[in-house]
């Protein structure tokens, strides 16, 4: 069932999904990726911010944020994927066992060496690509980062003083970025770090989904008795809501949360596909215009795509106006909720949050109850100042 409204579209799956018999991303793997982050430089797990007087006025019991624009001090939770990737990477081809490998066991000198001959390469519209630059300058190693045509040059900057990596702005689109980071990798001999999936490159992202398990993780002990009811993910390529996602239907097993997905409605290539209604993944063409840099992102990776499309509920195509309605309200909170710095790709999902809040037949179709936890990331802070001031009208933190 398709709904449409004049800020954003809506399909409603809920009564043809499929819950996973097994999960790609258990809380296993969730376990082993968690030890890994612990053990690297600067770790801390984020803060899980309850909005409780917005809950109160929305009449539900609880809206829980994980917020992300802490993270390793990189303003977004990239990090925490392309340092896992990374760690495994340099395990398999050093020769080590990532389960009894840590962080600072790769940084003795008898690897020194070969950690720095190591060149990665990967495509970004920006925070992938400051996860990778930091992860290279923290283990020693070397990265080329191409960005697409209209990233603004603080984005870029930004890869370039997060670590070691050197970045480029191409005349490209985003997936054309990728398709050029992946032939500069058979060109050059680099190691192609990417945060997307296609047929006969799958490992490698899928490293990159099992690092986004760790907020996963710590919110399951930060959240405690209280279980989310509906979750909100934001989706790119769909790399970080598969992998949360999955991992969230494996701790609450015994009630699985529903699903929204997310997207900016130019570049809703999960939308697409579910409205296709063939099973497979589409792609958007063209070059898409949204504020949301972090989501203009065409196509599925096909790692996740088979878990979005059985076990998400709802499917949201969103105009920009409803990422401002996000980042506004978490500036500016209700009452004596706290204030979050969230940027356009992080605050999307709460402006979704308010829209079905805010709508009565929403509402219904969502079963929301003054019971109802609803859980969002925000998966940046201000990863672009300029826009930032500009939507907000001040800078983060100031009064
Ligand atoms: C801030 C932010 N949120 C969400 C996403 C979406 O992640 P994915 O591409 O894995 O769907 C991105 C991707 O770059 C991002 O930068």
């Amino acid at each position: 069932m398709e709904y449409h409204f004049s800020e954003f579209d809506v399909i409603d799956q809920s009564d043809d999904i499929k819950p996973a018999k097994s999960h790609v991303f258990s809380k296993d793997t969730a376990a082993i990726t968690l030890a890994f982050h612990q053990g690297v430089p600067g770790y801390a797990p984020t803060q899980l911010v309850h909005l409780h007087s917005l809950a109160k006025e929305m009449g539900i019991r609880d809206i829980l944020v994980k917020d992300e624009s802490t993270r390793f001090h990189l303003k977004a939770f990239k990090g925490l994927g392309g340092s896992y990737a990374m760690f495994r990477i340099l395990c398999e081809k050093l020769g080590l066992n990532p389960e009894t490998t840590c962080f600072n066991d790769l940084r003795q000198e008898s690897y020194a060496e070969a950690c720095a001959e190591m060149h990665f390469v990967t495509a970004t519209d920006g925070n992938h690509g400051k996860g990778v630059s930091w992860a290279a300058g923290i283990f020693g190693c070397q990265a080329s980062i191409f960005m697409p045509a209209g990233t603004v040059e603080s984005r870029r900057q930004a890869i370039e003083e997060a670590g070691s990596g050197t970045a480029v702005i191409t005349n490209l689109n985003y997936d054309g970025t990728v398709a050029y980071a992946a032939r500069m990798a058979e060109e050059k001999g680099w190691i192609l770090i990417q945060d997307t999936a296609w047929e006969g490159y799958e490992k490698y992202p899928q490293w990159i989904s099992e690092g986004y398990l760790t907020m996963a993780q710590e919110l399951k002990e930060q959240a405690g008795v209280l279980k989310p009811t509906h979750v909100f993910l934001q989706a790119g390529v769909g790399s970080m809501a598969g992998a949360v996602l999955d991992g969230l239907s494996d701790i609450y097993s015994d009630r699985p949360p529903v699903f929204s997905i997310v997207e900016p409605c130019a570049a809703a290539c999960f939308y697409a596909s579910v409205q296709a209604g063939d099973g497979r993944p589409h792609s958007i063409d063209g070059n898409p215009e949204t504020i949301m840099a972090g989501l203009n992102c065409g196509t599925p990776s096909k790692t996740v795509w088979p878990i979005i499309r059985d076990q998400a509920s709802f499917f949201w195509a969103c105009d920009d106006e409803i990422t401002r309605n996000g980042m506004r309200k978490y500036a500016r909170p209700c009452g004596d909720d706290l204030p979050i710095t969230a940027g356009e790709s992080g605050a999307v999902t709460l402006g979704t949050a308010m829209a079905v809040l805010e709508h009565p037949e929403l509402r219904k179709i969502y079963g929301i109850t003054k019971d109802s936890v609803i859980l969002l990331i925000n998966t940046e802070g201000d990863t672009d100042p300029e826009d930032y001031l500009k939507v907000v009208g001040k800078k983060p933190g100031k009064g």
